[in-house]
């Protein structure tokens, strides 16, 4: 999960990371109050969406007073940032910036280990200057067992290229971010711009934390960072059966049995689909080992309540759980469905005990079910129904 950046100034601010005040704001009248709050002085008035290049979108504008806040805030709230909309707006604190540089910490898959990022030349746009200039963008390996400590700290201010007078207190701000990083699960903490105001101290002006997921569990405190609203009411529904289904753009749904299948299925169907006006896969639904019929009805709920869904294809491969039992929870899936069930169904199943899966699947003989030898055809059938209704 993305933090959005009033968020992520929380999280610093709990772990001792220096940070400006800021407020949250949904109505220009909010803003107003929040720059009331924080003195009337100048603010800046920051779009919260999760995506980056804010800035160079229009969505961080400085104000000079609370009635330029409002002004500001009008301006930025329902802007649409790379397909975001502005709901809200994050009232900070103006900083007197003097120098603005660049630290992320991020979990480098490839090498089994953490990556701390780190330049002088910060604000700016980091991709543009990983690829311009390489060299002035510091690359740390951390190890996870120690992270940051005082020595790893100064090993990276180092390499950065900070000055000597600055490396003690950038290098105290890094500690504490690992701290952030650790404390957190967090699997990605980025401050761009980290500046030094002009009366020398060290701030994290800006925010982005990615949390893992899969250290919920442990971490009580960040369902409530969760953003109920923004999340898709489809994948919502799927979250809440505990369906592993995300959302795409097309018309036909797709279930599969792992991972690996249900990708490759999408790939299929995206290329069947050509031939048929460009009909595409409309989501993303691995419903795991144990295919029940409850899970297969769950599924099949979700997928026919999108209404861009026009056919679905299920797509089952028999290992452990045997074609005979899929074929068993697709037929009770369909009785518990009902009248719901109302959009063509192409079932392609094969391996362990297909040919009774099969069996059991003609018998049931239902209007709705056309049941495919391979998975190319399938394919094909499903993306012609779509196209046909
Ligand atoms: N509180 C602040 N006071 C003064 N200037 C600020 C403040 N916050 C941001 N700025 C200025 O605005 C610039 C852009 O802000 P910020 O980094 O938050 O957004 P962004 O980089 O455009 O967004 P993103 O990080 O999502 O790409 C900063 O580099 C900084 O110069
Ligand atoms: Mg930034």
């Amino acid at each position: 999960m993305d933090l959005y950046e009033y968020q992520a100034r929380d999280v610093f601010e709990a772990h001792g990371v220096p940070v400006l005040r800021g407020l949250v704001a949904t109505t220009p009248d909010e803003a107003r109050a929040a720059a009331e709050e924080l003195g009337g002085g100048t603010v800046v008035v920051k779009a919260q969406v999760k995506t980056g290049g804010r800035g160079k979108a229009g969505g961080v504008k400085l104000a000079h007073n609370p009635d330029e806040t409002a002004e500001k805030a009008e301006e930025i709230l329902g802007m649409d940032i790379k397909g975001h909309t502005v709901h809200r707006v994050m009232i900070a604190e103006g900083a007197k910036i003097a120098d603005e540089y660049y630290f992320s910490l991020l979990l480098d898959r490839a090498n089994r280990s953490y990556l701390a990022m780190c330049s002088v030349e910060g604000g700016v746009d980091i991709e543009t200057l990983a690829e311009e200039r390489p060299e002035a963008l510091a690359k740390v390996e951390v190890d996870p067992a120690v992270g940051i400590d005082a020595a790893k700290a100064d090993e990276i201010v180092t390499a950065a290229g900070f000055s000597d007078e600055l490396k003690g207190k950038v290098a105290d701000v890094l500690q504490k971010l690992w701290v952030v990083y650790r404390d957190e699960d967090a699997t990605l903490v980025e401050v761009n711009p980290l500046v030094r105001t002009e009366d020398g101290a060290i701030v994290a002006l800006d925010g982005k934390v990615s949390l893992d997921a899969n250290a919920d569990f442990r971490q009580p405190g960040h369902a409530a960072l969760e953003d109920k609203e923004a999340a898709d009411p489809l994948e919502a529904a799927a979250a809440a059966k505990g369906l592993n289904y995300v959302k795409l753009d097309g018309s036909v749904g797709i279930i599969g049995n792992g991972a690996g299948l249900v990708m490759s299925t999408l790939d299929v169907v995206a290329y069947a689909g050509e031939e048929f006006g460009g009909q595409k896969p409309a989501n993303f639904l691995d419903i795991g080992g144990g295919a029940s019929a409850q899970v297969m009805a769950d599924g099949l709920h979700v997928i026919l309540g999108d209404e861009q869904v026009k056919s679905v294809f299920v797509n089952v491969f028999g290992g452990i759980t045997s074609c005979d039992d899929v074929a068993t929870g697709i037929v009770q899936a369909l009785q518990l469905l009902g009248d719901e069930a109302t959009k063509p169904i192409v079932v392609r199943l094969d391996g362990n005990n297909v040919e009774e899966g099969r069996r059991i699947l003609a018998e049931a003989d239902h209007p709705l079910v056309t049941i495919a030898e391979t998975m190319d055809g399938a394919a094909r059938k499903a993306a012609e129904l779509a196209a046909a209704s």
